[in-house]
């Protein structure tokens, strides 16, 4: 199992391309959500390229981690951000 502490290791740099598009979005507000969202967007990254496809908005609206600070834009710009640098 990967936690969100292991991710960067998983690609050999000090921050997985996920944590660098949340960064880069300054996705985060009080954080509570934000490893799982990560951890939610990296599977998905990784479920629709087993798929042989690139993530659609229909698999941005499944995403059901909740956040209860409301930065849902900025996620799925993160995750859009992450998935091309992966
Ligand atoms: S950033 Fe506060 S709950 Fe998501």
């Amino acid at each position: 199992m990967t936690t969100i502490e292991g991710l960067p290791g998983t690609v050999g740099r000090d921050l997985h391309p996920m944590q660098q598009a949340w960064l880069d979005r300054d996705v985060a507000q009080c954080g509570y959500c934000q490893p799982g969202q990560i951890m939610a967007a990296v599977a998905l990254v990784g479920k629709v390229r087993r798929e042989g496809r690139s993530i659609t908005e229909a698999d941005l609206d499944g995403i059901r981690n909740i956040c209860r600070c409301g930065t849902y834009t900025r996620i799925r710009e993160a995750i859009t951000q992450g998935e091309r640098h992966m």
